[in-house]
């Protein structure tokens, strides 16, 4: 009876010891960013830091277009934009859709550089991007952009710029919350080259200025180590 008792309190003496570290470890265990892993519980500075680009995906995901519309849909509903213009638009590319973009940046970039780099930059495309298994395209209605300045002549140079800032935020609001259900992405600038055959091909509006492409899908590679400048040049504090 007393062996028993002693190792139930031995057990017990054990786990509360352990427990904090076993928290911080269950926490992580989570959050780590291992190819495949779910990162659902982490926190946002721990998002923060796991965002990267990721250049090798592929087609393989679990994830179901139905919470990566959801991540869309809440960034559309909570990132800021000025005056609170909601200028930004999105466009979710699955399937054949994202196939088709991939092509069209392909065939546009042919026509505009020379075959021995048109190879390399096709190189790039087929395993980095169109390999994935979406792509998400942000752009800024520059009718509401032109709504703006309009209404409010003072601010009227400051409103495309402003667009290109909310529009920022989406991008960096879709990556990170991408990466946080396990998928990896990368941010690309095939505009404004591409713009009028994705406005033809998908019967988007013509006041819609293209601004980025995001790419993503399952993520094959984990990114490599990233220089990070000092931060004492680039941070100042006075008081
Ligand atoms: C505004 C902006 C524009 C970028 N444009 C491109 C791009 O056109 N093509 C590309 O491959 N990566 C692009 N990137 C990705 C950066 O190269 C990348 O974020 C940076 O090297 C840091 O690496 P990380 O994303 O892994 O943290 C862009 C990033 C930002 C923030």
């Amino acid at each position: 009876m007393f062996y028993i008792r002693f190792e139930v309190h031995f057990l017990l003496k054990t786990i509360y010891k352990y427990s904090k570290l076993f928290s911080q470890l269950f926490g992580r265990g989570f959050c780590y960013r291992g190819i495949n892993s779910m990162n659902m519980n982490c926190n946002f500075e721990e998002a923060l830091k796991l965002r990267r680009s990721y250049y090798v995906i592929g087609r393989d995901i679990s994830v179901p277009d139905g919470v990566i519309k959801g991540i869309l849909e809440r960034a559309l509903t909570y990132v800021p934009s000025a005056f609170n213009s909601q200028t930004t638009r999105l466009v979710l590319l699955l399937g054949k859709a994202h196939t088709c973009l991939w092509q069209m940046v392909k065939d546009v970039l042919r026509e505009q550089i020379s075959s021995d780099v048109f190879m390399k930059s096709a190189r790039k495309i087929d395993t980095s991007f169109a390999a994935g298994y979406g792509s998400v395209l942000f752009w800024e209605d520059m009718a509401a952009v032109e709504a703006l300045q309009a209404a409010y002549p003072l601010y009227a140079d400051r409103f495309p710029v402003w667009a290109q800032h909310t529009s920022a935020m989406h991008q960096f609001v879709v990556w990170t919350m991408l990466e946080r259900v396990g998928l990896g992405a990368s941010l690309q600038h095939y505009n404004p080259l591409i713009d009028d055959r994705v406005r033809a091909e998908w019967q988007l509006p013509a006041t819609w200025q293209l601004i980025a492409q995001m790419p993503f899908g399952k993520p094959l590679r984990e990114p490599g180590k990233k220089e990070i400048l000092p931060l004492d040049t680039r941070l100042k504090i006075f008081r």
